[in-house]
């Protein structure tokens, strides 16, 4: 028996880094996956398998995650581990990961295998409501990962546009706007621990600047939200100029970053870094009237593709 689950990555149109310091933020899940397959091993281990590389451990040493060298792995043996203990059985399990989504890079790689590998492991044995999925996938990242706010496996599981506050969770913006973007990839890999590290000593250092940037950043997406159900693509995209213009000032652009925003901002209604930056991805937001141009000046100077918002959320065959 094979369980498969797939889960989308995402991408933030406002609000990164601010959220965890309590503001909304607003994003959205894309068309590309991760997809997990389970199944049953005789052997009493955990094995997993991934393009990133393999790793197994002894049912029995899941007591002792530190161990596992590969960091970005613990997660994964941390919901086999709770899965396998819910359901006391004697096998082992073996999960495949496959991912059609570049991984560090801010667009939500992590968090969509954490949601596509709990429900994948959990078919095994019944169904999790989506509720169940987020929460222990949002505990195991958190194994690696523990100031994360929980946005991106939120999206990943439900799929579609929503925002998300620490206060309130997911709420999902009733519009469904048919939003395009162009995803450019910088190929400066981060790791969004130490970028948000970086912000928080930035905050220490900062405290009445930070304080009206978080404003700023709440008005900023106030509109945001405005702008998408009116489906006013000129006003959204000057707001992720201008909220691109906030990530500037904590610090969490580069050089490189900044020649793609330039770039885009050309053609296309705005541009802004999504995820944590210092490095990883920059979105600009398009309609027909100007993906070719945008994407043909991008795809010169970077690895670049376009997206749409998916609406489907975790998919569980
Ligand atoms: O991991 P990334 O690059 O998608 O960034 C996540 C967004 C942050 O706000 C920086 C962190 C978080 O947990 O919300």
């Amino acid at each position: 028996m094979k369980s498969i689950a797939s889960a989308p990555g995402k991408i933030i149109l406002f609000g990164e880094h601010f959220v965890i310091y309590g503001i909304k933020a607003v994003l959205c899940s894309t068309d590309k996956r991760i997809i997990a397959t389970s199944q049953f091993v005789d052997e009493r281990i955990v094995r997993i398998r991934s393009s990133l590389g393999e790793s197994e451990i002894g049912i029995e040493s899941l007591d002792n995650l530190e161990n596992v060298q590969q960091k970005f792995m613990r997660p994964f043996f941390h919901i086999a581990k709770k899965i396998l203990m819910e359901n006391s059985t004697k096998q082992g399990i073996e999960i495949a990961i496959e991912s059609e989504i570049p991984a560090g890079v801010g667009l939500g790689s992590s968090s969509a295998a954490c949601v596509a590998v709990t429900a994948s492991v959990n078919g095994l044995f019944h169904k999790l409501s989506e509720k169940e999925v987020v929460k222990l996938a949002i505990e195991a990242e958190r194994t690696i990962f523990e100031q994360n706010s929980g946005a991106d496996s939120s999206i990943s599981t439900f799929g579609g546009l929503a925002s998300y506050d620490l206060k309130d969770g997911f709420q999902r913006i009733p519009s469904r706007n048919d939003l395009s973007f162009i995803i450019s990839n910088s190929s400066q890999v981060h790791n969004t621990q130490d970028v948000v590290r970086q912000v928080r000593q930035f905050k220490e250092k900062n405290e009445d600047l930070f304080n009206r940037l978080c404003k700023e950043e709440m008005d900023i997406v106030d509109n945001a939200i405005t702008s998408l159900k009116e489906n006013d693509l000129n006003k959204l995209g000057s707001l992720m100029s201008r909220n691109h213009e906030l990530l500037k000032q904590i610090g969490v652009s580069t050089e490189k970053i900044d020649v793609l925003i330039n770039e885009a901002k050309k053609t296309a209604y705005g541009a802004k870094i999504t995820g944590a930056g210092g490095g990883g991805c920059i979105i600009a937001l398009v309609d027909n009237s100007n993906t070719k141009n945008t994407f043909d000046n991008l795809r010169k100077i970077s690895d670049s593709f376009i997206t749409k918002i998916d609406y489907n959320g975790l998919q569980h065959t």
